[in-house]
């Protein structure tokens, strides 16, 4: 239990709260050592590292995200291999542009971006990524290496949460943490992360019974539902540190819409010790942990040690 309480209560007085956690700050700082440490692999390995990016159809929010990865791929002093594919296209032509890639010397890591158009076998497809290039770690041996504790190139999102609360926190051992949300992307991973760190870790979902109740027992609680602004700050122990993966698209001022969390912000950071916003928090993290996770399967595959500050 983090000892001291937040200074919203501290000072006693109708102020904002806890810290708010910068995660555009600390992307822009992982994304400049991943930078740095980049020249060092193209020394040893006669190359740049390669990410190659897959996105089928065109979906609006999808080629926004495409489009990020490859101008910060690029600004990594990495290869970027983008393909996109029509919205038709079959399970095969995927599989075949996968075995492709699989096979591509000069690709360390393969991202098919998600959602595929509902023709496409998504289980396939992602079981087809040669581990070794699985820089999303959604890879069944992955996934299992995660859970067993061995090395494994870990989801982006969830490793970005962890490097933002051991930045807060330092030692998460002995801490009581709640992830709300089970899914393979965010919600398991993120679990596992927390209980390698030795917290005590709850999945909490949508069948969880008195969520309120469940999420007042966590020092760190970890968003990932995917309903705006469902977790009350009344919820949040005083002194926790919360972490809010969702985004959220909901009807703003004057026809607008705003991007709000899974947390309601205001309230919750009344009680927290620090939280992340949205936008801005955890969603910048992801970039930044993908170029890591590239350069680290560039390491591997080049036989090399990826460097200690990544
Ligand atoms: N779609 C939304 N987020 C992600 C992600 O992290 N990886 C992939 N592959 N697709 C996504």
């Amino acid at each position: 239990m983090p000892a001291e309480a937040p200074p919203a209560e501290a000072a006693g007085a109708d102020i904002a709260g806890g810290d708010v956690i910068d995660g555009k700050a600390f992307a822009e700082g992982l994304r400049a050592r991943v930078g740095a440490a980049v020249p060092a692999f193209v020394a040893a390995a006669g190359r740049k590292p390669g990410l190659a990016v897959v996105l089928v159809g065109e979906d609006p929010a999808s080629q926004v995200y495409v489009g990020s990865k490859r101008k910060a791929t690029v600004a990594a002093g990495m290869e970027s291999f983008e393909h996109r594919l029509p919205d038709a296209t079959d399970s095969a032509t995927l599989l075949a542009l996968v075995e492709q890639l699989n096979r591509d010397e000069t690709v360390d890591g393969i991202l098919v971006q998600l959602p595929l158009p509902p023709q496409i076998d998504e289980k396939a497809v992602l079981a087809a990524i040669d581990p070794a290039k699985d820089v999303d770690g959604f890879h069944v041996v992955n996934a299992g290496k995660l859970a067993i504790g061995e090395p494994a190139m870990v989801p982006c999102t969830p490793l970005g949460c962890l490097m933002l609360l051991k930045d807060r926190l330092g030692s998460l051992s002995g801490l009581e943490a709640v992830v709300v949300g089970r899914s393979n992307i965010v919600g398991k991973p993120m679990a596992q992360l927390l209980l390698a760190e030795n917290c005590t870790v709850t999945i909490a979902h949508s069948r969880t019974r008195d969520l309120p109740e469940v999420v007042r027992r966590a020092d760190i609680v970890v968003a990932a539902v995917g309903r705006p602004e469902m977790i009350k700050g009344d919820w949040i122990s005083p002194g926790a540190v919360v972490i809010d993966v969702g985004i959220n698209r909901v009807p703003g001022d004057e026809g607008k819409t705003r991007l709000v969390g899974d947390v309601d912000f205001a309230s919750a950071r009344r009680r927290a010790r620090a939280i992340t916003p949205v936008p801005g928090g955890v969603g910048p993290m992801t970039i930044a942990v993908l170029l890591r996770n590239t350069l680290v399967a560039a390491h591997a595959r080049a036989g090399l040690s990826p460097p200690a500050e990544l």
